[in-house]
């Protein structure tokens, strides 16, 4: 949600900001804006839309070395138009802000009093006049800067330049990522995700939480009262190869191809001959531990309710799942008894995070499943299962899910064996070790899938429907359809039809069913049955054609354990929901409205 960048040194400013934003760009495309400063000159630019219109704007600007500050937007407080774009200015000031300034009413009404105009419906603005006016005050800043950043209430990262205080930046951290980036060549980097910084810098330094600091003059300064104390750099691995298209029409379909090859990565070092072996796990002490409670939002909240089927299941363990944003506001009650997981591709996900702060707070050991190492959430638990699946840029989020369910089938294994639990541990394990085959297989069904897809663009509604662990499945069937192609889509239990859902069959409404052979075949069958018969359109993704309830069929294969086929269906559910997004002519990387990673409440 939201990117920030900036960069202080001599090379191409506006290049480097762009090229940093363009990495950035999933995060948020209502709009994007740079600002970039030669010694007490400021040029600014802004354009609504994707990046390619800043890019058209600013074409005919070339600066050589100096400080710049950039921003890609996700709208949360105004419409995405030009005067909502970021950077905001004063009169001689320019700030890019990540997060939610939740103050900034009121703050706004005392600067109005004070005669300051607004010219935004955001709530970044007020930043940037606040620090005008202390500066009046103070004099300097420096102390401007503190006074700005104690009066702000929020989850926010900021980075601020401005004329009266040449070759300097100022940067803050209080709830929303920001790092700091170097490399050999007197360049430093500021960016909310490594990704923009990725082959530029060579190190990184993740900043802490509540601190604030400058670059004057090409030097890093954080002697300040909330100054972030020792920067602590990390050498910055992963190429920006890894991040590129590579032939495929969108990152969705390259992630999509990829994830054979990730769930290997998931998998090394972490299955054996008769066990599996997880680390992070063996290093908690879990002795008392009888339950676990997972929090999660978006498709991470789909992983997390198949994974409870898995342990309760196979591991025998109580499993209770709640939505982060739900948990926080039900006073729920924690017992040091239960295992606090969090789930969470990005690790950023603010209500996922504050969940998990509430969790701490009670006392409970906690666990995060996440994808982005020195993120905020695995940060702040005390052990996290990293998920390998590298960079995901596609909003619709693919191998990260893949990558997750992985990790947490393994972790149910893990506790059956710690617990005891009679399982089939050679057979669990021989389908472990054949996952990345099976997904990688399961791209067979693409070119039938392109040819479907157009029979499925123009119903009244989706409903994909399942049973047991393949009813999250649907879900996130039906979330992947809705973020992509703006069609209305339900995953629901499938016996629960004819309870209500079952009322809007006709030939409209599609069904898309998941009948995996290896559970409750038959009680599937009844439900394809009871729908067919109200001639709803039906396509089922099953072991066999069953041309006597349905319209269209995926054969998948008959692989004798449940979880391969889920992934062979989890990878089918993908493609299908790409092909109709498509054909509708939808940008499926970076479908309307959402971001990839939602960094306030
Ligand atoms: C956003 C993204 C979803 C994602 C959800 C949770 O809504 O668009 O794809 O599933 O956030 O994100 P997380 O990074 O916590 O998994």
């Amino acid at each position: 949600m939201c990117g920030i960048v900036g960069y202080i040194g001599r090379g191409d400013v506006k290049d480097e900001l762009l090229s940093g934003l363009k990495e950035l760009e999933y995060r948020g495309y209502d709009s994007a804006g740079i600002a970039l400063m030669e010694q007490n000159h400021v040029t600014s630019f802004k354009a609504t839309g994707k990046l390619k219109n800043l890019e058209q704007k600013a074409k005919e600007y070339a600066q050589d070395g100096g400080i710049g500050i950039g921003h890609t937007r996700w709208a949360t407080h105004g419409k995405p138009t030009e005067l909502n774009a970021h950077p905001h200015y004063g009169t001689y000031s320019y700030v890019v802000h990540n997060g939610i300034i939740e103050n900034y009413v009121e703050l706004k009404k005392e600067l109005e009093a004070q005669g300051v105009k607004f010219v935004s419906q955001t709530d970044t603005e007020v930043i940037v006049h606040l620090f005008e006016k202390n500066l009046e005050k103070l004099g300097t800043g420096d102390k401007a800067f503190e006074a700005t950043i104690a009066a702000l209430e929020g989850a926010y990262a900021v980075l601020l330049l401005s004329k009266d205080v040449p070759e300097t930046v100022y940067f803050a951290r209080f709830g929303s990522p920001l790092m700091l980036g170097r490399n050999g060549k007197q360049e430093i980097f500021f960016a909310s995700s490594d990704a923009a910084i990725l082959g530029k810098a060579t190190e990184v330094a993740y900043l802490e939480e509540n601190c604030i600091g400058k670059v004057e003059n090409g030097t890093i300064i954080t002697d300040f009262e909330k100054g972030c104390s020792d920067l602590e750099y990390k050498a910055l691995r992963g190429d920006k190869v890894s991040a590129q298209k590579g032939g495929f029409r969108f990152f969705m379909e390259k992630e999509i191809y990829e994830q054979g090859d990730v769930l290997s990565d998931t998998l090394m070092g972490r299955v054996f001959e008769n066990r599996v072996h997880i680390d992070e796990l063996e290093d908690m002490d879990l002795e008392g531990i009888s339950a676990i409670t997972i929090c999660a939002c978006g498709t991470s909240y789909h992983a997390a309710l198949s994974s409870s089927y898995l342990f309760e299941h196979v591991a025998k363990i109580k499993t209770d799942v709640v939505i982060a944003s739900e948990f926080r506001y039900k006073e729920p009650i924690l017992t040091p008894d239960t295992l606090f997981v969090v789930i969470s591709q990005s690790g950023e996900t603010a209500d996922t995070l504050e969940a998990l702060k509430m969790a701490k707070n009670a006392g409970l050991q906690t666990l995060a499943v996440c994808n982005v190492d020195n993120s905020s959430i695995v940060r702040l638990c005390d052990s996290t299962i990293l998920t390998r699946a590298g960079i995901e840029k596609g909003v619709a989020s693919t191998k990260a899910f893949a990558t997750q369910m992985a990790v947490l089938w393994m972790c149910a294994l893990f506790f059956a064996r710690k617990n005891g639990v009679a399982c089939d541990m050679d057979a669990e394990l021989k389908a472990l070790r054949h996952l990345p085959k099976v997904t990688a297989e399961a791209l067979r069904h693409h070119e039938k899938i392109k040819r479907l897809s157009k029979r499925y663009l123009h119903g009244h509604g989706f409903f994909f429907i399942g049973r047991d662990l393949f009813y999250p499945l649907a879900m996130e069937g039906a979330l992947k359809l809705k973020e992509i192609s703006y069609l209305h889509a339900e995953g629901y239990p499938a016996g629960e039809m004819k309870h209500g859902p079952i009322a809007l069959a006709d030939s409209e409404l599609f069904t898309v069913a998941l009948m995996p052979k290896s559970q409750l075949y038959e009680k599937m069958k009844s439900n394809v049955e009871e729908l067919s018969a109200r001639d709803a359109t039906i396509l089922t993704i099953a072991p066999e054609i069953l041309d006597n309830i349905a319209d269209d069929f995926l054969v998948i294969d008959e692989h004798g354990h449940v979880m391969s086929e889920y992934f062979e269906m989890m990878v089918v559910l993908q493609l299908l929901s790409m092909e109709v997004a498509i054909r509708l002519g939808n940008d499926v990387d970076m479908p309307r409205n959402l971001a990839k990673s939602v960094t306030v409440e």
